[in-house]
């Protein structure tokens, strides 16, 4: 555990504790990047980030991706600002790029209760693309028998409020360089 040290980004607000630093992170995202590598040898990558929470993410994991791929966004929201799900997912920007035949990686930030990346998916689907898989930096596991599995996990985060590195708390906290537990 890493003592939270003064960080004027936090604006006064006291986080319990670091869980990921920014070289744990990059450590991890780099590893991800091999990974998905290797499992797409071929064929038309799509990397489609969730915006908001996944920008951080989405732009570090590309960089670390050495093959072709194409990038693009989908915007949904899932939560007010509160820090409890309201279990409504809303789809507010649609990808302009045509899904058909490619192999669709869905970058999230973090996979919570997982009804964002369900239905997200199933959404997706009918698209017609080759595949479509999901990578998350954080999965707290705590939701009970997802039907489309995450196939790439940076970490298995704490059943914790976390913010940073595209996470946020009423938006602000986004650009916090490492990831905190909201005291
Ligand atoms: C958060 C987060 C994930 C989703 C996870 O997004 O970025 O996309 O919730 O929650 P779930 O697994 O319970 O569905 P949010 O709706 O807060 O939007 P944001 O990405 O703009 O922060």
């Amino acid at each position: 555990m890493t003592t939270v040290p003064a960080d004027p980004r936090l604006m006064g607000r006291e986080v319990k504790r670091i869980v990921y630093s920014e070289r744990q992170i990059a450590d991890r995202v780099a590893e991800l990047g091999r990974s998905i590598a290797e499992t797409y040898p071929d064929g038309d990558l799509l990397a489609l980030g969730l915006l908001k929470g996944s920008f951080m993410f989405t732009a570090d994991l590309v960089r670390h991706i050495p093959r072709p791929l194409q990038v693009d966004f989908i915007v949904a929201g899932s939560y007010g600002n509160g820090t409890v799900s309201s279990g409504n997912v809303r789809l507010l920007y649609d990808p302009e790029t045509n899904l058909e035949g490619k192999d669709v990686l869905l970058v999230e930030d973090i996979v919570d209760s997982g009804r964002t990346m369900q239905k997200l998916v199933e959404l997706l689907m009918t698209r017609r693309p080759r595949s479509i898989q999901i990578c998350a930096l954080l999965h707290k596991n705590i939701a009970e028998h997802l039907e489309h599995p995450v196939k790439f996990v940076g970490f298995d985060a704490p059943n914790e409020f976390l913010v940073g590195y595209g996470l946020d708390h009423a938006e602000n906290f986004r650009h916090v360089p490492y990831i905190a537990s909201l005291a």
